[in-house]
């Protein structure tokens, strides 16, 4: 496992993998993994308060809350900053903004939950968190990751799109092609064996397009 200068140990969950459980003080009081059991959970880290494009993404990320909720699911920042710190960011944003942030932000000034997210990227950065994205599903699994430079502010829509699809895939069986959104056709798996190829065309209720892609509701 690859170290960093002051000897911290650098993890990097893989999708598939139990989310690292952590405990950590945030913005609103001491918030554990264990905590979002049962919930969906969309944790994601900014390189730090302050700064322009994470406020941007804060007043994204806010108006897109209500619509994951909705679905289930829960936000939680992070940053190597102090409770404090996000207190002061998150009334300013209110003030200038006019966006109440709503969602609590991890104060991981030891870097202890960063560390266990692959959040830091030394190349990019010792000190501030990339924008990295974890879905953590109900059961606790890593389903998604993403990963955006100091410099690009993150996609909300992609975000809500992401999780209204392996919200889609677990409920249906299915997978979502290249820019699906909600309403359009799902995927199809494809047949495993020779026998299940030669009957796909006959399946009812499916858009039969060759014997590896069909479409199909959902
Ligand atoms: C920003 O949020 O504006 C930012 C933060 C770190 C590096 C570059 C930009």
């Amino acid at each position: 496992m690859e170290q960093t200068e002051t000897n911290q140990q650098v993890q990097m969950p893989r999708i598939g993998d139990d989310a690292p459980a952590f405990n950590a003080a945030t913005s609103q009081g001491n918030i554990s993994l264990e905590d979002y059991k049962g919930k969906w959970l969309v944790l994601f880290s900014h390189p730090s308060d302050f700064t322009p494009v994470c406020t941007t993404e804060f007043v994204g990320l806010q108006e897109i809350y209500p619509e994951l909720k909705e679905m289930n699911t829960e936000l939680l920042g992070l940053s190597v900053d102090s409770v404090p710190s996000h207190i002061a960011w998150i009334r300013s944003i209110e003030e200038n903004f006019n966006t109440n942030i709503e969602f609590p932000v991890i104060a991981d000034l030891d870097k202890q939950v960063a560390m266990k997210y692959g959040m830091i990227m030394p190349g990019e950065s010792q000190v501030e968190t990339s924008r990295a994205v974890f879905v953590i599903d109900d059961k606790q699994k890593i389903r998604s990751i993403i990963y955006y430079p100091l410099t690009t502010g993150r996609n909300m829509q992609e975000i809500l799109r992401l999780v209204k699809a392996l919200q889609t895939t677990d409920e249906h069986g299915v997978s979502t092609p290249a820019d699906w959104q909600e309403g359009d056709k799902a995927v199809v798996s494809p047949p495993k064996s020779q026998e299940e190829a030669a009957k796909r065309a006959e399946e009812e209720g499916i858009e039969y397009i060759d014997w590896y892609i069909s479409k199909k509701d959902v």
